[in-house]
């Protein structure tokens, strides 16, 4: 619904989609699951903090290094986020967002990721790699709902927004903005990589 003339919408949050672009998204599937086959320290993080599935988060840090089609994926992740910085209207000076953290997310059927944000970082944001039949959206949360306290409920604008993406949808956020992962009801896997940008 477009607002009244006398009504001005303020402070908009920005979430931007887009498909990847020229990627081979079956090399980078097949990657992702070579990598979790060999990541023994993966496997023993996730159990340890209750992920549910598989995460690089904690156990790799150099995806870009050891394997080319990472190297390709950040090389077009730095153009997606260089556009959304641009969208954000960004003052960077001559300090472009770069890269901090990229890792791999398997979660099986009846995982799921509680709600969190990404301190430290500026641009966060997940390029969607396998997404079988039934496998969980993304879940963004209005940030002002903490402030909301009273307030009654709308039949608009709901405190919750659901994001279906494609395979080879880049989406990125800010990354103050508190997002989470409803349970996975895919038999099969559901494949992301996420990852974070800085300004320093
Ligand atoms: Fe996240």
């Amino acid at each position: 619904m477009s607002p009244a003339p006398d009504l001005l919408d303020l402070f908009a949050t920005r979430l931007y989609r887009r498909p990847v672009g020229d990627l081979d998204l079956a090399e980078l599937l097949a990657t992702c699951l070579s990598v979790m086959e060999d990541d023994e320290a993966g496997h023993e993080w996730s159990e340890a903090n209750g992920y549910p599935g598989y995460t690089s988060y904690a156990s790799l840090t150099d995806l870009p290094w050891r394997m080319p089609i990472f190297a390709t994926l950040v090389e077009r992740l730095d153009a997606h986020v260089a556009r959304f910085a641009e969208a954000l209207t960004f003052e960077l000076e001559d300090k472009p967002l770069i890269l901090e953290d990229i890792w791999i997310n398997v979660l099986p059927e009846g995982g799921s990721h509680s709600g969190h944000i990404h301190p430290h970082s500026v641009v966060s944001g997940t390029i969607y790699v396998a997404l079988p039949e039934g496998a969980s959206p993304i879940r963004f949360e209005d940030p002002r709902l903490p402030m909301m306290m009273a307030a009654p409920p709308r039949r608009e604008g709901k405190p919750f927004a659901y994001v279906t993406p494609a395979v080879g949808d880049v989406l990125l956020w800010e990354s103050w903005l508190r997002h989470e992962v409803p349970m996975n009801m895919a038999e099969e896997e559901r494949v992301s990589v996420s990852f974070n940008y800085r300004w320093t």
